[in-house]
């Protein structure tokens, strides 16, 4: 075989080899090392100026895509602290994310506005106000550690997000971060069967919610982790409880519980910040959990949130750990 041939299958084997692998443990250790080596120390660490996030100069865009490979997710700070929708759909677009998940509970657009449900205005949304009011989300409430969309079925797995803040509470309302990868490296750094347990298609299932008018939701089980076109990771997770029903086998649940674990520690790479206007998160969904916030009545808090069913696309950043 000519010696150039011979490169170039050696390449092409080096590029389907998976991390996620259970039996590729070379692999693995590769992209660990570059995982831990690059993981966040601060917030800082993920911070990304924009001067419009409507219009990515390529260098920020760069520097996105960038931060996103290294951590799963960036914040991105910028001066645009208006109220505009169409912001972070025009952001996402620019990061390749076009399929906005249809919540049923956002608004026409795709996109949904993360506020206590009470500020909400009047104006024939009475019914859909009042539901939203029935979830956390659209509370003061503290929200523990999730990823979104965990009870949804695989076809609509949520595989990334954009969070922009439009108005950040009086007081309170801290977003905590951390890449689900660390945390699929510690559990698998404790033992590969953990990770077994967590790929099982049944290994958290959401129950069927009833309501007045009968099942409103069929139960929904699935893996918490699931590999994506071969290279990304996703995590399917909620710290919850309540209705939430983990499969009765010993593996699962000392993984579940080492996943609590990590997340009370707190483990590294965990960030905490509180976005101010004009900021957000984007990238993967990412774990993340909220603190419990004081709105001020006048400017009650207001967030934008794209989920999207596509992933973020940044395969030419994240071969690094492939050459070393
Ligand atoms: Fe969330």
């Amino acid at each position: 075989m000519p010696a150039s041939l011979a490169t170039l299958t050696d390449r092409d084997a080096a590029r389907a080899a998976s991390p996620f692998d259970l039996d590729d443990d070379a692999t693995y250790r590769r992209w660990r090392a570059w995982k831990l080596a690059h993981h966040a120390r601060t917030a800082d660490d993920l911070l990304v100026d924009l001067a419009d996030p409507r219009r990515l100069t390529p260098p920020e865009r760069r520097r996105l895509l960038d931060t996103i490979a290294r951590h799963g997710a960036a914040v991105y700070r910028s001066p645009h602290t208006e109220e505009d929708p169409a912001l972070p759909r025009a952001l996402g677009a620019q990061l390749g994310l076009v399929q906005l998940d249809a919540n049923w509970l956002a608004d026409e657009d795709g996109l949904s506005r993360i506020t206590v449900a009470a500020h909400r205005p009047a104006t024939g949304e009475d019914e859909r106000s009042s539901t939203r009011g029935e979830f956390i989300p659209y509370t003061d409430r503290a929200i523990g550690w999730h990823t979104d969309g965990y009870y949804h079925p695989d076809a609509r797995r949520i595989l990334s997000m954009v969070l922009h803040c439009v108005r950040p509470a009086r007081t309170g309302g801290e977003t905590s971060v951390v890449d689900h990868a660390l945390v699929y490296i510690a559990l698998r750094d404790r033992a590969p069967e953990l990770i077994r347990a967590l790929m099982h298609p049944e290994a958290m299932v959401i129950p069927a919610r009833d309501d007045e008018a009968g099942t409103a939701r069929a139960a929904q089980g699935g893996p918490v982790f699931s590999v994506v076109d071969g290279v990304h990771l996703h995590m399917r997770y909620t710290a919850r409880t309540r209705s939430i029903a983990w499969r009765d086998d010993e593996a699962t649940r000392t993984a579940a519980a080492a996943i609590t674990e990590l997340l009370a520690a707190p483990m590294p790479g965990l960030v905490r910040l509180t976005l101010a206007p004009g900021m957000g998160l984007v990238g993967a969904n990412v774990l993340h959990a909220r603190s419990a916030f004081a709105d001020d009545p006048a400017a009650p808090r207001l967030l934008y949130r794209a989920r999207y069913l596509d992933r973020v696309h940044a395969d030419d950043v994240e071969a690094p750990w492939r050459t070393g």
